[in-house]
This record gives C-alpha cells, sequence and structure tokens, in this order.
C-alpha cells in the first residue's frame, strides 16, 4: 500500500481558510472502522466554495476536502463490509465535519457506505455525485408528494446547465415528463435539449422580483437558485404543484409570500441530502438506476485530475462548469 499519498486540504492561513495539497499517510486519517482505497470523486458547486473560500464550509480544520467518494475497501472492523466491496459515500458531513474524498485514501464510518449499486461503475458514481443524487433525492420528492399533474403541463429546472440541473433533466424526461430548462447559457440548449429539455426560459426572466401570484405554468419544478428565482417559481407553479429546493446558487434568501401556499395549494419542499436516511438514498438510488441513461451521464461529464481542483473550483463557483466533473484522485 502507498507509503505517502496526496490530498487536498484546508487549513487555517492567516485566519483564513486556505486549500493546498498535502502529504499524507494512513496514520494520520481518523480511527473510523473501515479503510477505503479512493478511486473517484467529484466537483461539486459546495466542494468549489470550500476549496475557493468563498464560503467557510469547514467547520473544523485541518479539513480533506472533497463532498463525495467513490472506492475499494480495503480493511474494516465491520463485518459488514469486506476487503474488495465496492462502495459510495455522498455527504454525511464530508468536508464540512469529516474528512472528505479528494485524497487516495481515507477511513469512514461504516454507516456511511452505500453499496455501489449494479447499474454503475465506480465513475460513474461519481459523474453521479451529490448533486445527481440529490437530483434524484428532489424527483422521489415531487413523485412522493402525489399530486403532480403531468397532463401537458411542464416541469421546471433552473440552473439547467449545472450539475443537478442537468441530471434532473434527464431523468425527468426518461420519466416521461415535459421539461423545461431556466439557463443563464443560450449557447447551452442544444446541450440541454440532448438531454430532454424541450422548452427555455432565460433565467433573467425569473430573477426580477415579480407578483405574488402569476400566470400558472409549472406542474412541478427543481430548483437550485434559491432566492427571487423559488419566489417567481412558487408564484408560477399550478393548483397543486410543487417545487422541490435544492440549492442557492443565487442567493439562500427567499422573499416569498404564502400566496401560492394558502391560494393554491402549492408545496415547497426541501431536500437534504447530507444526511438523510439511507432509505431515502437507497430510492434515489433506484431512481437513477431505473431511469438514468448511462450514455447520457456520459456525454454531461468530463473526468479531471486532482491537480486541477483549485481551477475548477473557481470556475464551479463562476458558473462555468457545464453538467458533471469526476475527479480521478489517482492522478
Ligand atoms: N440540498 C442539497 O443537499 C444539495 C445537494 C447538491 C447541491 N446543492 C446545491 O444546489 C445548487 C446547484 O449545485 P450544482 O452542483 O448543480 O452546482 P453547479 O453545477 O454550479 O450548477 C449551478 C447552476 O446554477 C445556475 N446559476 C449559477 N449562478 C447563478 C446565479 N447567480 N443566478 C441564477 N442562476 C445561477 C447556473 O446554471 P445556468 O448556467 O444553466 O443558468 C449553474 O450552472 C448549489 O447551490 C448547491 O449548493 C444542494
Amino acid at each position: 500500500m502507498t507509503e505517502h499519498f496526496r490530498a487536498l486540504v484546508i487549513d487555517d492561513r492567516d485566519g483564513k481558510p486556505v486549500a493546498d495539497f498535502r502529504e499524507l499517510t494512513l496514520a494520520d486519517l481518523p480511527d473510523h472502522d473501515v479503510l477505503v482505497e479512493v478511486m473517484f470523486s467529484t466537483l461539486n458547486y459546495k466542494d468549489g466554495l470550500a476549496i475557493s473560500g468563498k464560503s467557510r464550509i469547514a467547520r473544523r480544520l485541518p479539513m480533506v476536502a472533497g463532498v463525495d467518494l467513490s472506492g475499494i475497501v480495503v480493511e474494516s472492523r465491520n463485518p459488514d463490509w469486506r476487503t474488495g466491496d465496492k462502495v459510495v459515500v455522498n455527504g454525511w458531513g464530508m468536508s464540512e465535519t469529516e474528512w472528505g474524498g479528494y485524497t487516495r485514501f481515507q477511513r469512514l464510518k461504516s454507516e456511511w457506505l452505500t453499496r455501489l449499486p449494479d447499474a454503475f461503475t465506480l465513475e460513474e458514481s461519481m459523474a453521479i455525485g451529490t448533486a445527481g443524487y440529490t437530483a434524484a433525492l428532489a424527483i422521489d420528492a415531487l413523485e412522493a408528494w402525489g399530486k403532480i399533474r403531468t397532463d401537458a403541463r411542464e416541469i421546471l429546472v433552473t440552473g439547467a446547465a449545472g450539475g443537478v440541473g442537468s441530471v434532473a433533466i434527464t431523468l425527468l424526461a426518461e420519466r416521461g415528463y415535459t421539461v423545461t430548462a431556466s439557463t443563464g447559457r443560450p449557447e447551452a440548449h442544444d446541450y440541454l435539449s440532448s438531454l430532454g429539455a424541450t422548452g427555455f426560459i432565460d433565467r433573467s426572466e425569473l430573477a426580477a422580483k415579480g407578483a405574488a401570484l402569476q400566470r400558472e405554468r409549472w406542474a412541478g419544478a427543481i430548483d437550485s437558485v434559491g432566492s427571487t428565482t423559488l419566489a417567481n417559481v412558487l408564484a408560477q407553479t399550478i393548483q397543486s404543484g410543487a417545487v422541490a429546493a435544492c440549492g442557492l446558487a443565487g442567493g439562500a434568501d427567499l422573499p416569498a409570500t404564502v400566496m401560492p401556499h394558502i391560494l393554491r395549494g402549492v408545496a415547497l419542499i426541501g431536500i437534504n441530502s447530507v444526511t438523510v436516511p439511507h432509505a431515502e438514498r437507497d430510492r434515489a438510488w433506484a431512481i437513477l438506476a431505473e431511469s438514468l441513461d448511462r450514455k447520457q451521464l456520459a456525454s454531461m461529464t468530463t473526468v479531471e485530475p486532482l491537480s486541477r481542483l483549485p481551477q475548477l473550483a473557481e470556475d464551479i463557483v463562476a458558473g462555468k462548469i457545464r453538467g458533471r466533473v469526476v475527479i480521478d484522485v489517482t492522478k
């Protein structure tokens, strides 16, 4: 086993969290019960915030960054996990309170591990990553709401060309919904059409403050943007529709009224991917296995080496990344 290995570590420098590559040994890792050889990680918006220092994600330092990982069990003190098992870990506080995936080896609590679904390779599981699995959690939540009307009505996906948005579009289209994409990148329309979007609105149309109730249009929505965009989406959602709120790429505020909820019965459903129990995770992975076309997944994914993370972090926070990025931690 490799004696020394490289990891991306966030540490305090003059009172600020700064990310840098550092050589670690197995003795540096936390004393959790399963040692995993990490093969792939990924880049999520939250990773971008953590590495670029644009937001304080790590709540203790030093912190090995990386919200997700996939790899192979090397040692286990838990009989449920054996050497050679292929595993995926999404969230569970990695990069916040627990050391994460931007490293060749990591020790993890056995209860955080998900067995790699048969439908996917280790690399594909990170092409999905927290962003894709959050898109599946959002679809599960909308379908569990049980009142989404799909007869000639559209589902809106905001932040469409991003990671959550791209996976949400392809899953929704595959499940028979009519999908409209809200994007600030007109040049991404062909890409979004190839994923299954059939309508487009420019994200600026949702960015300006609007009336408390607007023309009813969306049967449901998956929102990665928050703020005024989410308020407008709620105001445009039809009777008994639902909006799954995942993100804050446009802001963490919500300048909305109760009118869509009390006059149209619209539901606002919050999605938290980090600490959801295994039953919900399993349902999300089942949706992915059932409805995610692997060719579509490949078409929205690029693979990058660990060494490119600092630049990629700046790019995702600036909204320049399209689709999903897998991080090959062996390079
Ligand atoms: N709740 C959870 O557990 C959970 C899990 C995963 C992600 N998230 C959150 O979900 C959001 C999306 O994550 P991601 O990984 O998909 O990020 P991403 O790949 O960067 O996608 C975000 C997209 O939002 C749009 N956007 C960016 N800045 C914007 C702005 N100022 N105003 C309006 N739209 C803007 C862009 O889409 P266009 O270029 O198409 O306009 C961008 O591609 C993030 O806020 C992330 O923190 C939450």
